[in-house]
């Protein structure tokens, strides 16, 4: 059977969202600029737009890769870090790591603990969406756009196998 986008977020939406998060980011921040690093591929058009809407300038907007992830990943409970960072990119910096989706948690938490390992000053969480049903690992989320239902979610860099990144506002995927 054909299937059906339903629209979950729109374009305002998300931007007030977006807005809002940059203003606890900032506030946090204390014009110490972090150094954003972007979980690929789909945190592109959240990050983009996110630090367009920073006060606080990046020292520097870095992007790392994983592992989607299958099932020996959820079996595993761990991904693989596919682009790793510059030890010096990421010791004593305060680091921001954006997120699309948190889901399993198993993404965030492997690139957290790798990040830890070397030594920021500050390593925060920040992701336009939460699915809390299907967490796996524990994950601090210490900004958070919305929390979104068990469904498959696409739209705003979200895909699904690789169709849909384009489209400006948020979908669920429906049978
Ligand atoms: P986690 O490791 O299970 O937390 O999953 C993180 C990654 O899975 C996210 O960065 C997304 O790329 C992908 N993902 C999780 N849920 C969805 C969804 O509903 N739609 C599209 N991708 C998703
Ligand atoms: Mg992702």
């Amino acid at each position: 059977m054909e299937k059906q986008l339903v629209r979950l977020f729109s374009r305002e939406e998300i931007a007030a969202a977006v807005k809002r998060l940059a203003r606890e980011i900032d506030r946090d921040s204390e014009n110490r600029s972090p150094v954003v690093i972007g979980i690929l591929k789909g945190s592109f058009i959240f990050i983009a737009d996110l630090v367009r809407n920073l006060e606080t300038p990046p020292l520097a907007i870095e992007f790392t890769r994983l592992s989607s992830y299958g099932s020996a990943t959820v079996s595993s409970g761990r991904a693989e870090i596919l682009a790793g960072l510059p030890e010096e990119a990421v010791r004593d910096r305060n680091v921001l790591v954006v997120e699309d989706i948190v889901d399993t948690g198993i993404t965030t938490a492997t690139l957290l603990e790798y990040l830890q390992s070397y030594r920021p000053s500050d390593l925060k969480l920040c992701t336009l969406l939460d699915k809390p049903s299907r967490r796996r690992v524990e994950v601090k989320i210490d900004y958070r756009g919305f929390t979104v239902p068990d469904r498959f979610i696409v739209g705003y860099g979200i895909d699904f196998d690789e169709r849909y990144r384009q489209l400006p506002e948020i979908y669920t995927i429906e049978e």
